[in-house]
């Protein structure tokens, strides 16, 4: 397993392109099975889950050829119906192929989940959209089966305790494009990613209307149709280029970045005392004086996201203050914080928040990388410290980031992999 090895304390400066959205790109990629065409989709991160749902789709039947951060894909043949274990073990996503194939074939068979490292999501939603559309739904040896010999639309509530569902929201609206009639989607998920899907869709031939609002609707096509479209830039990675930045008192110029879709982590942000310049082209994040405490509480979007939680965490532990910050999304997104904890910062969890009470300085060590969010946490942290930090398991972070160390690299980090 690889490992980061990190010098601290240098300030990063310069330039960095964000790269696509993995969270659009892999139900995209997912969603090219419900039509029988060709595809060219622009703009994918080369990261491993998305490695992930190219194998998902070729055992499904499909071919898929990457040049760079473009992808061919041709889904004429004869595509099966099963996602196994080995590959949904990998990365939950894989469960993206359930609505296409149950829309295309009128049947799916995808393995459950199961837990993950930041808890045991379940997917009743994604079960009671596709009950909606009239398809029956069976969990059998470890496996969520679906049929229907046709799909009507349906009005159907989509929302659990813990708020709309993303991923709920995507697989009944691709699920739903052929259903006869009109689906109406309440409580639907409004993150850009939903937007960016429901966008690529309507390039294909569906009809979709309401995307980015708690209401979608959709009228059930006869056809749809291959295409070529671009993936939005992912708003996450800008954020955490954004929190390296701050939290190495530097100036990093991100440019490819949609400044609408991260107005909270902006608006976070600037409470630290950074000081952010937007133009036509990106937006340029400076942090000169002390990092500025301030409260944080995840919420679906628009509201602050879950998936940027970690590497705030980092930043306020070096704040000149204390912090509350709340996440109540999913059960274990703290695992980050004992291994911050042994960087000498002052953290202290409860059940779904933590206190943080600024340090002035954290000082590098050996930990542990848990989740993607969580391993850029720790090398956030660990770019800020005073000597050297080791990070094991960062498979973790090549799950959602590109050439991670490079990029870093770039900006002045003196940042390493260490292949084991
Ligand atoms: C997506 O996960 C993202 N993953 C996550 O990003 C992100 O943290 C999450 O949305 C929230 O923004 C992808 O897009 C691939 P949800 P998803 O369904 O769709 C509960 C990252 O680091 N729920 O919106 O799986 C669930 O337990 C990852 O890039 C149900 O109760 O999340 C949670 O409390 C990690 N029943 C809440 O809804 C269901 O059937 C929101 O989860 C489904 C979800």
């Amino acid at each position: 397993m690889d490992k980061f090895i990190i010098e601290g304390g240098r300030r990063l400066e310069g330039r960095v392109d964000i790269k696509g959205a993995k969270n659009s790109a892999l139900p995209i990629l997912a969603s090219t099975l419900l039509v029988e065409d060709e595809f060219r989709i622009e703009n994918i991160p080369m990261v491993r889950d998305i490695v992930t749902m190219k194998k998902v789709l070729e055992t499904l039947g499909v071919l898929v050829s990457f040049n760079g951060n473009s992808v061919y894909i041709d889904t004429r043949g004869a595509v099966g119906y099963e996602a196994p274990y080995e590959l949904v073990k990998q990365m939950r996503a894989s469960y993206y192929v359930l609505g296409p194939l149950l829309s295309r074939l009128g049947r799916a068979r995808v393995s459950l989940p199961g837990g993950c490292a930041i808890g045991s999501r379940p997917v009743d939603l994604h079960i009671k959209g596709m009950r909606s559309l009239g398809a029956q739904v069976s969990v059998v040896h470890g496996y969520i089966e679906v049929c229907a010999d046709s799909l009507r639309g349906s009005h159907v509530l989509l929302e659990g305790a813990n708020g709309p569902s993303v991923g709920a929201t995507i697989n009944t609206m691709m699920a739903s494009l052929r259903a006869r009639g009109v689906t109406i989607i309440e409580g639907a998920a409004m993150e850009p990613e939903v937007v960016d899907v429901a966008n690529f869709l309507k390039r294909c031939g569906a009809n979709i209307q309401g995307e980015g609002t708690r209401r979608i609707e959709i009228r059930g096509v006869q056809k749809l149709s291959g295409c070529k479209y671009r993936i939005i830039p992912d708003r996450i990675e800008a954020g955490t280029f954004a929190v390296a930045a701050a939290i190495t008192k530097g100036d990093i110029y991100l440019s490819n970045v949609e400044c609408d879709c991260i107005e909270s982590i902006l608006t976070k942000l600037k409470e630290t005392g950074v000081i952010i310049s937007k133009d036509k082209r990106g937006l340029r994040i400076r942090m000169d004086g002390n990092i500025m405490p301030t409260d944080i509480e995840t919420a679906p979007y628009p509201g602050f996201p879950t998936d940027m939680q970690a590497q705030f965490t980092s930043l306020l532990a070096l704040s000149n203050g204390v912090s509350i910050v709340k996440d109540a999304i999913f059960e274990e997104r703290f695992m980050h914080v004992p291994e911050l904890v042994r960087m000498g910062a002052n953290l202290h969890q409860e059940s779904d928040y933590v206190i943080i009470k600024g340090v002035p300085y954290l000082s590098g060590a050996q930990v542990m990388a848990s989740d993607l969010r969580a391993s850029a946490a720790l090398v956030l942290a660990g770019l800020a410290a005073q000597g050297t930090t080791e990070i094991s398991r960062i498979y973790h972070i090549d799950r959602g980031y590109e050439s991670i160390e490079e990029r870093f690299q770039s900006l002045g980090a003196e940042i390493w992999r260490l292949k084991e």
